[in-house]
């Protein structure tokens, strides 16, 4: 047998669920038999997973596949699932764990370019941003009118943080520099980040009653499903915003719709939804003072990239039987 040969024999199978960059690509297709859903904006069909994950060593997937129990058990030698994103909720752990399968996800290289974002969301949910811009797009900009589109303030504000991890302490570090008073909620306390931010843990339904910004940026789990449903809106200041660019499912849409109509609450940014995309028949889509973009919070070029090179990477480590850097337990 010659070297060529021997190589193709055990060249691990790999499923991509959506086209990588170039070099990702190759980066792959040097070492495996890759096969990829090729498309850049369309979801790979479940058919199309269920039917082409049947052989395969590893998979590379999205946060937009559902890894649930039938996909996983769809396949006998599946070693790794490899989610581009750092949340996984997508993915069966307990299904995978039942298996041995390592799950591994793309912390840390996201935290920024996602705090970026939330407090974008933040400031154009507050300022009307979108709103204004449109107004003007649409001709509708009649004269300088003293309160016209006039919004919230941003400095000086109180800011509510539920989820007190990477992301939430890098906005708490940006809010800084907008002189914001900081709270915080999480499961448990972070006395480092509390001295170097002077950030404040508060309970809960406190946090809900001081702040004027509530910003969720907690995982979404069994345990923070419906976390902000109508008990927790009824809390929230009237003239307070809540910013979600975590995940759909944390806050209850139906609840949302309703503390915004009896102006429970100011406003809403999100950036997430129970379901995405979002249908266009959604009635959130017509609140006043919400502000909905397509889950971008990572969507800078450099930060897309690299988590295309570091879902790779962890791809290439566990299939090469070494512990993969980012193990999700
Ligand atoms: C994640 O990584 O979990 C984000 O939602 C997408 O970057």
């Amino acid at each position: 047998m010659n070297e060529e040969q021997e190589e193709v024999i055990v060249k691990k199978k790999v499923l991509i669920t959506r086209r990588p960059p170039k070099h990702v690509l190759k980066m792959l297709e040097d070492k495996f038999d890759v096969t990829v859903w090729d498309s850049e904006e369309e979801q790979i069909p479940e058919k199309f997973l269920l039917e082409n994950i049947k052989n395969k060593d590893g998979i590379l997937c999205l946060l937009t596949e559902n890894i649930n129990e039938d996909v996983i058990n769809n396949n006998k030698r599946l070693k790794v699932i490899s989610n581009l994103a750092v949340g996984y909720n997508n993915i069966d752990i307990t299904a995978a764990n039942k298996r041995d399968i390592m799950v591994t996800n793309t912390p840390g290289i996201l935290t920024e370019t996602t705090a970026d974002l939330t407090f974008g969301l933040m400031l154009a949910t507050s300022r009307r941003l979108i709103e204004a811009s449109e107004v003007v797009r649409q001709g509708k900009w009649k004269t300088w009118s003293p309160m016209f589109l006039t919004g919230m303030d941003v400095h000086g504000a109180t800011l509510g943080i539920i989820g007190l991890g990477e992301i939430g302490a890098a906005v708490a570090r940006r809010a800084k520099g907008f002189n914001m008073n900081l709270l915080y909620y999480n499961r448990s306390k972070k006395p480092e980040l509390e001295r170097s931010l002077g950030i404040k843990y508060t309970e809960k339904d406190q946090l809900l009653k001081e702040s004027d910004y509530v910003c969720i940026l907690t995982p979404l789990s069994k345990e923070t499903k419906n976390l902000i449903s109508k008990r927790e809106l009824g809390l929230m200041k009237s003239t307070s915003i809540l910013i979600n660019t975590s995940r759909g499912g944390i806050v209850n849409e139906a609840d949302l719709r309703e503390a915004i109509l009896n102006e429970d609450i100011w406003g809403a940014g999100l950036d997430v939804f129970d379901q995405e995309p979002i249908p266009q028949e959604s009635p959130i889509l017509d609140l006043p003072n919400v502000v909905t973009l397509p889950h971008i919070g990572s969507a800078s070029i450099k930060t897309r990239v690299n988590m295309w090179e570091m879902a790779a990477q962890n791809l290439i480590k566990a299939l090469s039987g070494n512990i993969p850097p980012n193990l999700v337990k």
